[in-house]
């Protein structure tokens, strides 16, 4: 075999070689960016899906706030107004509105603080009970006993035109501060 023929020989298998290295090292970065991109989406998403609602999606109107008795602490069921048509139950919400006098109101989320279960209000011994593992609540919102670790979380609130709004743009929780 000449040199020519070595040289010759060599030269296409380093080239695919090379092709198939450049091949595979694009395939790689194609995956990787694609991988990413799935990764990052959703928490990009949640990050800035709050602030992309408009504002009278935020604010929920509750009824006049002369609908409300002081000294009585009211279920209010309500759908989230970010919610599309198509969510079904999944849009469904509830909170307990306490009129403490006229024109002051606490909103509580329904949700025990401990794992979630949904609390009931008993007026006649004026607690919110839980009846998944006997959490238990001052009318107030503050916790009374069992294995919650704090009261009740509370939607903001204002009277807006007369108005009760609660701000429903996110549902309050420890990342509220609430
Ligand atoms: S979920 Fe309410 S006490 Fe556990």
């Amino acid at each position: 075999m000449s040199e020519r023929d070595t040289v010759s020989d060599a030269t296409p298998s380093a080239t695919a070689s090379e092709s198939r290295r450049g091949f595979l090292f694009a395939a790689g970065t194609t995956l990787t960016a694609i991988g990413g991109v799935l990764v990052a989406a959703p928490i990009i998403g949640a990050a800035v899906a709050p602030g992309l609602l408009p504002e009278k999606d935020k604010w929920l109107s509750l009824g006049a706030s002369s609908n409300w008795t002081p000294g009585t602490t009211v279920l209010v069921k309500f759908l989230n107004p970010g919610g599309a048509p198509d969510d079904g139950v999944t849009r469904e919400n509830a909170c307990y509105v306490r009129c403490i006098e006229a024109g002051k109101f606490q909103v509580f989320a329904v949700n025990c603080a401990h794992l979630g279960c949904p609390v009931e209000w008993f007026a006649q011994s004026r607690l919110f009970m839980c009846p998944c593992h006997g959490g238990v609540y001052y009318e107030d919102g503050s916790r009374a006993s069992g294995p919650p670790p704090r009261g009740l979380f509370e939607f903001a609130w204002r009277i807006q035109d007369g108005a009760l709004e609660i701000f429903s743009g996110r549902l309050p929780g420890l990342q509220e501060g609430t």
